[in-house]
């Protein structure tokens, strides 16, 4: 083993860093690196330095303690540079920065990214570009943002046989839902606040739609299955939807309603395996441990057979943590271009999906109903009529103004959606106002 006073004096190795963006996180990056530059060097010998910095307007006030050279609009420059020996990439977005990663790799450059929406769609390529030129492409910082998930997915937990994963990946869908179940505020209100505090993505439909949370879960099916899991194979549903009412009566049923994703491998009937990826809205018994997640924060709870499981849980959202996340990745990459060689990940197949009508849970559904005799038993024949069971029934307001408020036993999605179809053909029916999923204990 080597010995603290043996690191003190390890020789230092100079790494030349290129960044790609320089918004919220890489601003937050330059300042983490340049406070622990003295602190990284002693314990690891390295002896890091920002040489350039991509960004598209140069004359933005960044607050950044660097000379105003290190600065150009010009990222191929920095990628094509061969004084540098690691790039960085938090710009964002696809292009350009599928194709300056990829000649980045192919210059044998090690690169670390946290663009969870380019590695969702193009991660396979990407992954064997790295292979091929046999150096690093890291990425914690693209899922759960401070939260360590992406390593021990791919290292501790590489030889557990992972059956699913469940959590809350989108930092600003729970702060949202947080604020409008604890606080009252409303969704326009609480989407503003998120945005002001930096967690939201430039274009908030991207949080709120589920997009960013189903570009994550695609990140890690990919891991932890080790098959080609892209944001397209996730099906996905938002909060836009949900209402301060469905909120209200989930908690007076003992719930609260929390955007999950989950990421599931079982053996069919044929027995060939197959993987499942999704996010929605879902009620979450108040006792469950999810139920205890607020504000922009993440956890992911993982199931193995061997192991149990596990849950991580921190910071999913912010410069700072995802930074941080960053940073971990950086110091990784350079330690192993000193001793040259790279951490991969081998070819991946594409995976049989789960059909979604086959998937089973129990449902809350909120529907506005007539308010006279002989209404409840025509509703709960059809829930009988399609095979769907019923836990709980609540009538809730009178008159023009009544509803009934139903959660199911566990049933499969395809007869809900039956069931659905004709209560909406009942005419005491008015409507089917929220359907949602809700997780057992
Ligand atoms: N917009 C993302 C979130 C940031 O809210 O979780 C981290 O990817």
């Amino acid at each position: 083993p080597v010995s603290r006073s043996s690191v003190v004096s390890m020789k230092s190795s100079s790494i030349r860093i290129g960044l790609l963006g320089c918004g919220n996180v890489g601003a937050a990056l330059v300042q983490l690196l340049t406070e622990q530059h003295e602190s990284v060097k002693r314990r690891t010998g390295l002896d890091l330095s920002i040489e350039a910095i991509a960004v598209k307007d140069l004359d933005k006030d960044r607050s950044i303690p660097l000379p105003d050279e290190v600065f150009t609009t010009d990222s191929a420059s920095i990628v094509n540079n061969p004084e540098i020996d690691l790039i960085i990439e938090v710009m964002g977005n696809i292009e350009p920065a599928r194709e300056l990663i990829l000649q980045a790799l192919n210059l044998g450059k090690s690169v670390v990214t946290a663009n969870k929406e380019l590695l969702a769609a193009h991660g396979a390529e990407l992954y064997s570009a790295a292979e091929n030129s046999g150096v690093d492409l890291l990425f914690e910082a693209a899922v759960a943002g401070g939260i360590p998930i992406v390593r021990p997915l791919r290292e501790s937990l590489a030889g557990e046989p992972i059956t699913q994963i469940r959590g809350i990946i989108n930092g600003t869908t729970n702060f949202i839902l947080s604020r409008m179940s604890q606080d009252g505020v409303s969704f326009n209100e609480a989407l503003k606040e998120a945005q002001e505090l930096g967690f939201a993505e430039l274009d908030s439909t991207y949080d709120v739609e589920g997009y960013d949370a189903g570009a994550k879960v695609a990140i890690i099916a990919t891991l932890a299955f080790g098959v080609e899991v892209t944001s397209q194979d996730v099906q996905h549903e938002g909060i836009s939807k949900i209402t301060v009412e469905d909120i209200k009566f989930a908690n007076r049923l003992g719930y609260c309603i929390k955007l999950l994703a989950a990421a599931e491998q079982k053996v069919n009937e044929n027995g060939n395996s197959e993987v499942g990826a999704r996010v929605y809205p879902a009620l979450v018994p108040l006792s469950h441990p999810l139920a205890a997640v607020n504000g922009s924060f993440n956890a992911v709870f993982v199931e193995g057979d061997a192991v149990g499981e596990l849950m991580f849980y921190g910071p999913g959202a912010g410069g700072r943590p995802t930074a941080s996340a960053v940073f971990g990745d950086v110091i990784d990459a350079a330690g192993n271009l000193q001793r040259s060689h790279g951490a991969l990940i081998g070819a991946l197949d594409k995976p049989n999906m789960i059909s979604p009508e086959n998937l089973e849970s129990p449902f809350y559904l909120n529907l506005k109903v007539e308010d006279q005799p002989g209404v409840l038993a025509q509703v709960a024949e059809v829930f009988g009529n399609h095979g769907v069971s019923i836990q709980s029934m609540e009538q809730e307001g009178m008159g023009s103004e009544a509803r009934l408020i139903f959660i199911t036993h566990s049933s499969r999605e395809k007869d809900l959606f039956s069931t659905i179809n004709s209560l909406n053909s009942l005419s005491v029916v008015s409507s089917v106002d929220s359907v949602l999923r809700v997780i057992g204990d």
